[in-house]
């Protein structure tokens, strides 16, 4: 959700920006613009879309300096538009400045700049921030302090990076909210949203924290406090490769992100399970004595990550005997829930950015309960606020449709189901052993699946112009139907929805007709035989059935149009082997309908504001 990346050095600036924002392009693809100090003059580049127009512009009218900013949009404020598109400028046109948050204040502060005489040419809040500092800056001359008496004004969440014409060679920054991390190279230096922008050049890495601001040049960062007293700050060495960053060889990164379940669930599975079958969190601060006492457990999560949520509700509930209850972020913070000394709450995030499920792990902090998240990135908000993080292991994953966070949040909270119940001992030694069993055939078995996309890839040939989904699961496969419907709503554009097979028939049966494809999940469970009849009831209305069986099965596919068989499993890893042949089926469809999978339209991966 917008993300901002600044250089200071020696090489072509607009080059190591477009690079930069070309890898941010997962936060927003609305616009993006650059901005920099060339030969003593501002000046700033612009255009709404991708950073290819903003690139193809940058033929056309270069611009290079000693440091630089640039930004890529998701709107919030103000529709995409080359007008809306940062840096943003003050009245005199000597600084522009990037931003990712949203500014809450703004209606309140454009009001008092304006009646100030301040000129504001788009309809974004951060629009305000150049013209606040510039008014600031005429009270003291000096440019640092009008950057921290700003700030303190500011409402809401941001990150910033700012250019003057007086400092040629200094970026500016101040972060509070939104992510911003440091990168340090060899006689070269980066602010960025996120590490992977500025990577390899960038060896060092440390993590602007909230309330901080600052400038870089090219020999390092100087970074302040609130009140603005200089820190000292520890860099880290960064172990992200740049390799995990291209596509790779395949068309997508989606279609990457598929085919890497396999390799990175025998990763999780091998740094997870030990060689004596006990589960291992390593960097998860948390006492085995306070997962004894653990009364309930309360999930907050958004999109992909709530169904995993709901898919951990069931593991938690059947393997550690803990009471769980799974909300989507942005309503738990709001229904003031019941939580005592013994609650957990477990915040699910990919990037670990999402406001709405940061916001619900300060809801949960102020009711002073322990906050466990799982997160792709360890070095993210959330996993930084909360008490203690497992990370999730996926490797960075671009595609905005989430694919392998998804298989792995499932493993994860297997895992972490399984650990509780050993702490409570709940499961009999030679039981778990057998689930290990089961566990460690899971790759190869997804293997197995991906084998056979082809047959997905021709099935999604006739729904060129389909105009609604239904997808039907019960129990553990529950979630797989809301997440089979997510997955094609968000890169193929279709209308789906997901329903728990027994609700179906109370109203939305109604739907079907002859031109509804329903994709039915009936794996092999203990409630195979209540699946099989609402499958019935769909076909006795003359619905068409896409289903997805276990081998051997032969009562199904005779009831379907289409039938896709996934190997045998235990029912409680059915969820990680049935996802598979949806995900291909999303983004097999996308492509007959001409979408890009990748960024599909008005979506972006990190969702930083509320
Ligand atoms: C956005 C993305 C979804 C994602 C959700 C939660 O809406 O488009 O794909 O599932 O955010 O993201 P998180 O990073 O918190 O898992």
């Amino acid at each position: 959700m917008c993300g901002i990346v600044a250089y200071a050095g020696p090489k072509s600036v607009h080059s190591v920006l477009l690079v930069g924002l070309t890898r941010l392009e997962y936060r927003g693809y609305d616009s993006a613009g650059i901005a920099t100090i060339d030969k003593g003059e501002l000046e700033v580049r612009k255009e709404k879309g991708k950073i290819k127009e903003l690139e193809d512009l940058l033929k056309l009218y270069p611009i290079e300096g000693p440091a630089g900013i640039g930004h890529t949009r998701w709107a919030t404020h103000g529709q995409p538009s080359k007008g809306n598109a940062h840096p943003h400028t003050d009245c005199k046109n000597r600084m522009a400045l990037v931003h990712n948050g949203i500014i809450e204040n703004h209606h309140i502060l454009r009001n008092e700049l304006t009646a100030k005489g301040h000129l504001f040419h788009t309809d974004t809040d951060t629009e305000v921030i150049p013209h606040l500092i510039e008014e600031e800056w005429k009270k003291t001359g000096d440019l640092k302090e009008a950057i921290r008496t700003s700030v303190v004004r500011l409402e809401g969440r941001y990150s910033f990076c700012l250019v003057h014409d007086e400092f040629p060679d200094t970026v500016f920054f101040a972060r509070d909210g939104s992510p911003l991390v440091f990168g340090q190279g060899a006689g070269e230096t980066f602010l960025a949203s996120d590490i992977l922008a500025v990577i390899p050049q960038a060896k060092e890495q440390f993590i602007i924290e909230n309330g901080q601001w600052g400038w870089i040049n090219k020999d390092g960062m100087h970074l302040f406090d609130a009140d603005g007293t200089e820190v000292t700050f520890e860099t880290t060495k960064i172990t992200m490769q740049v390799s995990e960053l291209d596509k790779g060889g395949y068309e997508h990164f989606m279609l990457k992100e598929i085919y890497e379940q396999p390799d990175m669930l025998r990763r999780i599975i091998e740094r997870r399970m030990d060689e004596k079958g006990k589960i291992r969190f390593d960097e998860m601060e948390m006492s085995n004595d306070f997962f004894g006492r653990v009364g309930r457990i309360l999930v907050t999560s958004a999109g992909t990550s709530w169904h995993a949520g709901m898919v951990g509700k069931i593991y938690l509930e059947r393997f550690a005997r803990v009471a769980t209850e799974v909300d989507i972020s942005s309503e738990f913070r709001y229904r003031n829930p019941i939580a005592e000394g013994d609650t957990l709450v477990m915040a699910i995030s990919q990037s670990g950015e999402t406001a709405d499920t940061l916001a619900g792990v300060h809801e949960a902090k102020a009711k002073f309960c322990r906050v466990l998240s799982l997160v792709n990135r360890t070095e993210s908000t959330i996993a930084h606020e909360s008490d203690a993080h497992i990370d999730l292991m996926a490797g960075p994953e671009i595609g905005v449709a989430s694919t392998k966070a998804y298989t792995a949040q499932i493993m994860h909270l297997l895992f972490f189901s399984l650990m509780m119940s050993g702490v409570r001992w709940l499961t009999e030694k030679e039981d778990r052993e057998e689930m290990f069993q089961e566990i460690r055939m899971i790759p190869a078995k997804i293997e197995a699946i991906l084998e056979k996309a082809d047959e997905i890839k021709e099935m999604a040939k006739q729904f060129k112009t389909t105009k609604d989904f239904v997808f039907l699961g019960r129990h553990f496969n529950h979630p797989t139907a809301l997440e089979g419907a997510l997955k094609l709503k968000e890169v193929s554009y279709i209308h789906a929805s997901g329903y728990a097979g027994g609700e179906f028939k109370h109203g939305p049966i109604a739907l079907i007709t002859d031109e509804v494809p329903v994709v039915c999940l009936a794996p092999k469970t203990e409630i195979y035989e209540k699946m099989v009849s609402n499958i019935e009831e769909v076909r006795s209305r003359k619905g068409k059935i896409l289903s997805i069986v276990t081998e051997g099965d032969e009562t199904v596919p005779a009831m379907s149009d289409f039938c896709f068989t996934i190997p045998n499993c235990p029912d409680y890893l059915t969820p990680i082997l049935s996802v598979i042949p949806l995900q291909l089926l999303a983004y097999y469809v996308a492509l007959e309908r001409g979408c890009e999978p990748d960024q599909p339209r008005n979506l972006a991966k990190s969702v930083t504001v509320e």
